[in-house]
């Protein structure tokens, strides 16, 4: 396909003011004096290349095409907002108002293969290379993104063994963490150790009652913003980026954000499938490190509802009992690859993410660092409220001490092989 090369036909003064052109966004006065300036500086472009080839199987759209909703160029990104909209409305106004729909700009631009993508070429033949660059160094930095997030990410072991406790919880955990750890393939991680005391993890001790529920709802508040954030992002990237696959939607990056409810579902279904309830033994008492809490027992002993809401809303280190109180594991061929299918799952999402993200044209440097900043956020807040959860179903045994809330090395002669024994357990498990 022949595309009319339009910077080669500047000519010397007019690449003076192209240099002047970051300086714009400075002086909002120079700006508006500068416009028409700027919009005579691009070059027109030549739509005369934008149909399909005879026998292409998509074909020319049709006349008629209304663009789904949301419009697509209506809002950009800050960083180059200035410029792009001077493109967009300016030299390729005519692409523009056949994407919207106008009938008399559609007669006069002919068949196209696609009015998204003609007014995507037009900008993208029009823009500055340096401009052109930054899109481009953002579109890495977007790409990465996926795989910088999946380290502060949940893994498929932890999140299943929050879901024993506190189902809904654990569901709003994985929608503000999106990008989860993925973990080794072929190694099964057991869930149910998943709060196994390691040196100098935290251990957080049970709460006064009130305390308790002030922190089970803040737990849900903040799960709740972290999401908010994430949804809001998303959306603002689908819509005002252009996906370079699929040039009308602006669905993509929310879509991103909400499969990882299908890991979540792999993992937790691998769990269930892998564990069996343990005969209730008589007289059983209440573990170690519990809060020693007795309405949980009443709760069980009344209707199986209301056990359930109860320890939705109890946080970990005030609940009575712990899943492995209840349940033992029986491991089967089908949950070990149900949890290897969790773990490839998770990482095709993070290809899928890696490919979707740096896809996205028109987001600028200094827009796409803001955007992956909030994405962080949302998972160091479901990252925090998961560890403290985690925290509170550790019991420290008789090896080791606890001081200042953090579990120290194990202690004593003969605690020392053991140590290593653990150590190459985890080793393998990592
Ligand atoms: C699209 O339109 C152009 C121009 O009319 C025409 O040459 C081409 O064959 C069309 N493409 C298809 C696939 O019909
Ligand atoms: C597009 O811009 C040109 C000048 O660049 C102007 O003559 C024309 O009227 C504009 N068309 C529309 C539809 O705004």
């Amino acid at each position: 396909m022949h595309i009319s090369c339009s910077f080669l036909s500047l000519s010397p003064p007019l690449l003076l003011t192209a240099k002047m052109r970051p300086l714009l966004p400075t002086a909002l006065l120079a700006l508006i004096s500068l416009t028409p300036l700027v919009q005579a500086d691009y070059s027109n472009y030549d739509y005369s290349n934008q149909f399909a080839p005879a026998g292409s199987s998509p074909g020319n759209q049709s006349i008629d095409y209304i663009a789904p909703w949301p419009p697509k160029y209506r809002s950009w990104y800050g960083a180059w907002r200035v410029q792009l909209e001077d493109i967009s409305s300016g030299v390729c106004n005519l692409s523009l108002a056949a994407y919207q729909g106008d009938t008399t700009a559609r007669a006069a631009l002919g068949p196209v293969r696609m009015y998204c993508w003609t007014h995507s070429n037009c900008i993208l033949q029009t823009i500055p290379p340096h401009m052109a660059q930054s899109l481009t160094g953002a579109s890495i930095l977007l790409g990465l993104m996926p795989t910088i997030l999946s380290l502060l990410g949940l893994s498929v072991a932890e999140m299943a063994l929050l879901h024993m406790h506190r189902p809904l919880l654990s569901v709003l955990l994985s929608l503000s963490a999106p990008a989860v750890y993925p973990g080794r393939f072929l190694i099964w991680e057991d869930p149910l150790r998943a709060n196994e005391s390691h040196t100098g993890a935290w251990v957080i001790r049970a709460f006064p009652a009130r305390w308790a529920v002030v922190i089970s709802i803040a737990q849900y508040v903040l799960a709740l913003a972290a999401i908010a954030l994430n949804v809001h992002n998303a959306w603002t990237m689908g819509v005002r980026a252009v996906l370079v696959w699929y040039c009308d939607a602006s669905y993509w990056p929310l879509l991103w954000v909400i499969l990882s409810i299908v890991i979540h579902t792999i993992a937790v279904l691998s769990l269930r499938i892998a564990i069996r309830p343990k005969r209730p033994q008589p007289n059983s008492s209440v573990p170690p490190n519990s809060g020693g809490i007795p309405e949980s027992s009443k709760a069980r002993s009344n209707n199986p509802i209301l056990a359930v809401l109860r320890s939705e809303f109890t946080i970990s280190a005030n609940s009575a009992t712990q899943v492995r109180d209840h349940y033992s594991v029986r491991l089967g061929p089908f949950a070990v690859v149900l949890q290897y299918i969790g773990a490839l799952a998770a990482l095709i999402h993070l290809i899928f993410g890696t490919a979707m993200f740096s896809s996205l044209l028109y987001i600028g440097n200094g827009d796409a660092i803001p955007i992956v900043l909030r994405f962080m956020a949302a998972a160091i807040v479901s990252r925090v409220i998961l560890q403290f959860e985690i925290g509170g179903m550790i019991r420290v045994g008789e090896d080791r001490a606890v001081w200042n809330g953090i579990v120290q090395p194990l202690i004593g002669h003969g605690g020392e092989g053991r140590g290593e024994e653990e150590g190459e357990r985890k080793r393998l498990r990592l």
